[in-house]
């Protein structure tokens, strides 16, 4: 297993390149489980939850004979075994295009996690609503249908692989649908994107409600992944947290709005170019309150990088309180950052952070992708070494994080245990 060392106190500076969004890059490869039609990419994030959805997109019938190419003439299988599922939850992402186009699939229950328990009974209830019987047997959802048909259905929540699920179903039932109560992420609206691209005939991306005309087929697509915003995130946060200076391209602007705003409140200066974005963090940062809340509101998968650099913001000012309400049990960094001397309080879902002059090395433990992160942001900032132990959360996705930080003048290094 690898680890990261980190031997903190530089002030990052310099300019990076943002790879493709895994969060988008997941359920876009699943297009291609929709048409018999070649579906490609120009890049695809090289990380290694897009690994595992090749292995499982393969056993369904899907070639991917050269990079960013996929390509389902036929359907080989509709069933999404257990041991492929349970690798990456993002996989339930198969189950509305096999609905759709074969009006079967078998797909193991991806099952809780460490942030949380994520049921997925939203994805179900949208399906039945679309015409799918839906029974879960021996730990596998098993849906099947004689044909989906346009409904209105309105989600008890705005999940985000759960309207994108939904979508994908109905962009291949007969008439028309109407979804209320959608996700309306970036990742969502370039899904939507892209499908319109592809043939398909949905209203409303970025609002509330989606309107969706049921297309007998579609095309293939060529297509550009946009830049990886929460990845994008996590490098101005390094920015921020050691008082540095880091210019991120390329940027999609208008999908982190509720982030700049609170970078400027802790008192960085953020400047936004036309395909590019910038911080200049002060010396010590300022303490600020934040809840996360599903887009346009602050995204729960920078929350940890955020609350890394609030560790170390200006005590004399106050304390800064994080409200998390997205998933239940999204804390799993508060303990590691305690043992490299964070003062931080939980409640519920409630966390207090009271800034503390100095943070020290230690040999910490990544319980999730994002938490990872911001343990590494800790680590640049502590005093001393610090080591990040269970490093294949970050490597699900992260590309090339090492690279990116020592070209911003960090101390970092991987090692094998
Ligand atoms: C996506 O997960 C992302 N994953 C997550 O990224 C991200 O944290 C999350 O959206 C929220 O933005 C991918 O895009 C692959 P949700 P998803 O369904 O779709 C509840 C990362 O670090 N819910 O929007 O699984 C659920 O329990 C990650 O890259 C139901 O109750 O998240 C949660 O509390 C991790 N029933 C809330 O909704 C359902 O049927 C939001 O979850 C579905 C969801």
């Amino acid at each position: 297993m690898d680890c990261l060392w980190i031997e903190g106190g530089k002030k990052l500076a310099g300019t990076i390149e943002i790879p493709p969004a895994k969060n988008a890059a997941l359920p876009l490869i699943c297009l291609s489980l929709l048409t018999d039609k070649p579906v490609r990419f120009r890049k695809i994030p090289d990380v290694q939850d897009i690994l595992s959805l090749k292995n499982l997109l393969g056993e369904l019938g899907v070639q991917s004979t050269e990079p960013g190419l996929f390509h389902c003439p036929t359907i080989k299988s509709t069933i999404a075994p257990y041991d492929l599922v349970r690798k990456m939850r993002a996989s339930i992402l198969v189950l509305g295009p096999l609905v759709a186009r074969t009006g079967m699939a078998e797909v193991s229950l991806p099952g809780g996690c460490a942030i949380g328990e994520r049921p997925v009974d939203i994805h179900l209830k949208g399906l039945k609503a679309l015409g799918a019987e839906i029974n879960l047997e021996g730990g596998y959802i098993k849906a099947k249908t004689k044909g989906l048909v346009g409904c209105r259905f309105v989600l008890d929540f705005p999940t985000v692989t759960g309207t994108i699920n939904l979508v994908t179903a109905a962009v291949l039932a007969k008439g028309e649908t109407i979804f209320e109560n959608v996700a309306k992420e970036p990742e969502v609206v370039e899904v939507i994107e892209a499908l319109n691209k592809m043939g398909a005939k949905i209203d409303g991306a970025g609002t509330d409600r989606l309107l969706i005309q049921g297309q007998p087929s579609l095309n293939g697509i060529e297509w550009t992944i946009q830049p990886d915003r929460i990845q994008l995130i996590t490098y101005l946060a390094a920015g921020a947290i050691t008082g540095g200076s880091v210019t991120c391209t390329p940027y999609r602007h208008s999908t982190m709005n509720s982030v700049i705003q609170k970078f400027s409140e802790m008192g960085a200066k953020i400047l936004e170019r036309e395909n590019s974005i910038s911080i200049e963090a002060p010396r010590v940062l300022d303490p600020i309150d934040f809840e996360t809340a599903p887009f346009p509101g602050f995204p729960t998968d920078a929350q940890a990088q955020f609350i890394g650099c609030l560790t170390v913001a200006d005590p004399a000012k106050g304390s800064s309180t994080v409200r998390e309400t997205v998933f239940e049990n999204r804390f799993g960094h508060v303990a590691e950052l305690r043992r490299m001397g964070a003062n931080i309080e939980v409640n519920g879902n409630t966390a207090v952070v009271k800034g503390v002059k100095e943070l020290s090395g230690a040999s910490v433990m990544a319980s999730d992708l994002r938490a990872s992160a911001c343990l590494v942001l800790a680590g640049l900032k502590a005093n001393g070494r610090t080591k990040v132990r269970r490093i294949y959360h970050l490597d699900r996705g992260y590309e090339g994080l090492e690279s990116r930080l020592l070209s911003l003048g960090a101390n970092v290094w991987r090692e094998r245990e």
